[in-house]
């Protein structure tokens, strides 16, 4: 096993073809069930190798890859990738990351790398080496350190294997910007049907939470609380009175001052770590406008309160 930075988050890699190897991983990771694994591959090539491509599949990896989606498509008969990875799915999610040292390890390795984010399961993803090291503490594996993750989210998650295009997980290549290139509607199931159907795993709620609670839309800070600030916070007063600067040190974060939400996306998890340690009784959250990628951050703050 080995831990490696992707554009996304830091990912715990294991062999994909061998069961040893993903068994040993799921177990590292305390994930409760099966739940499938992304295989990361160099290229589209690669990727051909593992999945049955059609049209569709092909103008999506020829437009985002390298890049932060995962396309999930049937598996290819006769392939490689050991039946653990894909929990005994017909279907398998694929990703080339657009990372240096992720691609350095793939191109060494020359082979599928499985890999969920590198922390145990039910915490925050890591997006620095820290975060890999304090989630596993002494079963921390080999971690191939190279600073934070550019994008600072785990990958759109689009399931390209039915005849709609649906988005399972919300990430940095939003829907509008997956229909633009298809010229089709996308459509979105990112929590269970109605009838409790779960398409993939990752609609499970409370997937991505800290251990502080958090209090979404704040327009004050409660005593005792942190803030987790977007934007200017000129207006955010302290409940009862008081201002920002009253509060203890390490108590606030900003995602983004200048209100930039690419930059909000990549500083959110390292940002709710910080925030995470300093044992305030909630994590006050100001609002996060929910355009382009401000849509999978609400997404995963949502899910960080259920
Ligand atoms: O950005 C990312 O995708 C990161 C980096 C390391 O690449 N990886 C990541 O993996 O977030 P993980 O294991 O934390 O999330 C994988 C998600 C899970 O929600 C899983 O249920 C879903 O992908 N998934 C995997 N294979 C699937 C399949 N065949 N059908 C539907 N969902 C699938
Ligand atoms: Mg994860």
């Amino acid at each position: 096993l080995v831990a490696f930075p992707t554009e996304t988050v830091y990912g715990l890699g294991a062999d994909a073809r061998s069961g040893h190897a993903v068994a040993a991983l799921y177990a590292l990771k305390g994930r409760p069930s099966f739940n499938p694994l992304i295989v990361h591959v160099e290229s589209v090539m690669a990727a051909e190798a593992i999945a049955q491509f059609d049209d569709r599949a092909r103008l999506l990896a020829a437009t985002f890859w390298p890049g932060p989606l995962s396309l999930v498509l049937p598996l290819r008969i006769g392939g490689v990738i050991d039946p653990l990875v894909t929990a005994g799915l017909p279907t398998v999610a694929v990703r080339v990351p657009a990372q240096k040292t992720a691609l350095a390890l793939l191109r060494a390795f020359d082979g599928p790398i499985a890999a969920p984010s590198a922390n145990r399961s039910g915490s925050l993803s890591p997006t620095t080496p820290l975060h890999v090291a304090s989630s596993f503490g002494h079963d921390a594996p080999m971690i191939l350190a190279d600073g934070p993750c550019g994008v600072g989210l785990e990958s759109t998650i689009l399931d390209c294997s039915g005849a709609i295009p649906t988005i399972l997980r919300a990430g940095a290549i939003t829907a509008d910007d997956l229909a633009s290139i298809l010229g089709e509607k996308v459509t979105t199931a990112t929590q269970p049907a109605p009838d409790g159907t779960v398409r993939s795993p990752g609609q499970m709620l409370q997937h991505y939470a800290p251990r502080t609670p958090l209090r979404l839309r704040a327009v004050d800070v409660i005593p005792g609380e942190a803030l987790l600030a977007f934007g200017p916070t000129r207006f955010m007063g302290v409940r009862g009175g008081g201002s920002l600067q009253d509060l203890p040190p390490g108590a606030v974060r900003n995602l983004s001052e200048t209100g930039d939400l690419v930059e909000a996306a990549a500083n959110l998890f390292r940002s709710l770590h910080d925030l995470d340690r300093i044992g305030a009784s909630h994590i006050a959250v100001m609002d996060i406008p929910t355009i382009g990628i401000g849509a999978a951050i609400n997404d995963r703050l949502t899910r960080a309160t259920q």
